[in-house]
């Protein structure tokens, strides 16, 4: 197997610790990163701009095909554009969180990003997080992790990245938010086939990477 050609799928739900983990895995093993979550928010951070109800599936269905995604793979500065305006910081307001989970559930809006997320792992050499990338976006993969997280241990961490906002209504909107991928008809968020369990609820950051550089090394090796 060639090095530069591994994907390493790693989905989960919010605040599992997916972003932290899945940047320091690719910068341990000198690969591309990609943050799928962030497309989404991206089209759902336009979606808002643009005034279009996200309830109103057709609406969101028809507006989907307009804006310019771009994401940077670099895992120490991952970008995310709009119509070539780094969207970065605004992807994580309020507003975005309480929109992105119907935005994500429109299958228009899901196969449109699903071909822009197949072109930007390309041949590989990348690991790519999210909620249907083991089952959906990539299943010949070869290492999909499954990350998860006792959910006050996840609000925790969200409302420590989020600069100290309420734990009870950030666990509130993590759950609202994993309800809804979970049960959504098109690629729910489910353990793909294959895929490794790693609970980080006690595990330090470190640990986790450590874990999942390890199963890269055995999948490189076999
Ligand atoms: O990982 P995140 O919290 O930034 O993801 C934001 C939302 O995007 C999440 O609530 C569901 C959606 N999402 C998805 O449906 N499929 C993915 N592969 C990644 C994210």
């Amino acid at each position: 197997l060639d090095p530069t050609a591994l994907v390493i799928a790693i989905d989960g739900t919010s605040g599992s610790g997916k972003s932290s983990t899945s940047r320091g895995v690719a910068g341990r093993l000198g690969l591309r990163y990609l943050d799928t979550g962030a497309m989404f928010r991206a089209m759902t951070w336009w979606l808002l701009r643009e005034g279009v109800d996200v309830h109103d599936v057709a609406a969101v269905a028809a507006a989907c095909g307009r804006p310019v995604i771009e994401s940077g793979t670099d895992p120490l500065a991952p970008t995310i554009t709009v119509d070539g305006v780094d969207v970065s910081v605004e992807i994580r307001s309020d507003e975005v969180n309480a929109a992105v989970s119907p935005v994500s559930a429109v299958p228009e809006v899901r196969s449109l990003l699903l071909d822009l997320q197949r072109e930007v792992i390309g041949t590989g050499g990348i690991v790519v997080e999210g909620r249907d990338i083991g089952s959906v976006v990539w299943p010949q993969a070869e290492l999909k992790v499954y990350l998860s997280a006792d959910p006050d241990a996840r609000a925790q961490r969200r409302a420590l990245e989020e600069g100290g906002s309420d734990l009870a209504s950030t666990q509130q909107s993590l759950l609202e938010r994993d309800r809804i991928d979970s049960g959504r008809a098109t690629a729910p968020l489910t353990m793909a086939d294959g895929a490794v369990h790693v609970d980080s609820t006690h595990l330090t950051l470190p640990e986790v990477v450590d874990r999942i550089v390890t199963l890269a090394e055995e999948a490189r090796g076999r």
